[in-house]
């Protein structure tokens, strides 16, 4: 007997609309509510006067809440205040309150803290990530400890719990911070020392390619921002952008990594994306519309087939 066949998310009708495609449990993610053409700007609602011409300066951003996962940590701390520096609101996940307390001075009433430790299961991180957070940010790295498991446990389960927690939540927007070499081993760098140093420590950086692997057939509208060695000093150079797999060696300010992740969330440009990012002093100084848009999108539609009672999905990875 002729079994039926149901085409879930099927490119067919989506393949021309890949911009707005979604998982069907999720909502689906504009970067227009954030920025528009129009008003690509994010100060504070006010009236401004410029000779005689009055603008109106719209918060394009303000309502719109972000989650960040890791936010007490050294690239964490600086996406928080990009993000309220550009008119979001912030709900910091941390592992301790006292922690965030001191690394955010001040009172702001568009920053909230809650507990989050990634390892602790999706339903507690949806329960932290809430119906009003409208996308995520995971900013996560394991901390050196005894546990030898914990880079597996934080930066691959950890990370595939947020997004599962996006799932129930339907929040269908999710940034991470990864890191250049993830693919080394298929990129020939097997050799490299930077590519061996961070894998003696828990296959750290193949925990974080099975979680990018995991995002990437998720659905989610996501954007995997592989950054090179992070420092904390100011930037030095221009960003430098290439596609996954492509750098192999260079550095990068954390200041420029967090203002990648926050204008990741206001460019469409960046979505269903792996970019690679470092600094150089010669690059030139290029937009983030010409940045994410000189990457190739990469959108993987989950084929669910039926046969009776039986299922089977399949992963179909389609560029443009
Ligand atoms: N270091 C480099 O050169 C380099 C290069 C490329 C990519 N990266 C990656 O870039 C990312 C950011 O790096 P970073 O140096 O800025 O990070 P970091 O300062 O080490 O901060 C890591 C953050 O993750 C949090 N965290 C750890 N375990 C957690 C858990 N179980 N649940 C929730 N949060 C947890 C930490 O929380 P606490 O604040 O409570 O400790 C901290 O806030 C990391 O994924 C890192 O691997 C680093």
């Amino acid at each position: 007997m002729a079994t039926p066949i149901f085409l879930r998310n099927s490119p067919l009708c989506t393949l021309h609309t890949h911009h707005h495609y979604h998982h069907p449990l999720t909502r689906p993610f504009s970067a227009l509510p954030f920025s528009t053409a129009k008003t690509r700007c994010h100060s504070v609602n006010s009236t401004k006067m410029e000779g005689s011409e009055i603008t109106e300066v719209v918060n394009v951003n303000a309502g719109k809440k972000i989650f960040v996962a890791g936010a007490t940590g050294n690239t964490g701390k600086r996406i928080v205040e990009q993000l309220l520096a550009k008119g979001f609101a912030v709900k910091a996940g941390v592992r301790n309150l006292d922690k965030a307390k001191t690394t955010f001075s001040g009172n702001n009433p568009a920053l909230q803290f809650v507990k989050a430790d990634v390892t602790e299961g999706s339903a507690k991180l949806a329960e932290a990530i809430g119906e009003d957070s409208d996308a995520v940010i995971c900013a996560t790295g394991f901390q050196p400890s005894w546990d030898l498991l914990a880079p597996w446990k934080v930066d691959n389960f950890g990370t595939v719990n947020l997004v599962e927690a996006c799932s129930k939540l339907g929040v269908n927007r999710f940034i991470l911070i990864s890191s250049i070499l993830v693919n080394g081993a298929a990129m020939g760098q097997l050799l490299n020392p930077a590519y061996i140093f961070l894998n003696v420590f828990g296959l750290t950086l193949v925990a974080k390619l099975q979680a990018e692997q995991y995002i990437r057939k998720s659905g989610i509208n996501y954007t995997i921002i592989r950054p090179g060695g992070l420092r904390n000093d100011p930037p030095m150079g221009n960003i430098v952008m290439e596609p996954e797999d492509t750098l192999s060696e260079g550095t990068i300010s954390r200041d420029q990594v967090a203002e990648v992740a926050v204008e990741a969330l206001i460019h469409p440009e960046s979505f269903y994306k792996v970019v690679e990012i470092v600094s150089r002093s010669e690059a030139p100084k290029r937009s983030f519309e010409d940045l994410f848009g000189s990457i190739k999108q990469q959108v993987t539609f989950a084929l669910e087939f039926r046969y009776g009672k039986e299922s089977d999905t399949s992963y179909l990875l389609i560029s443009s």
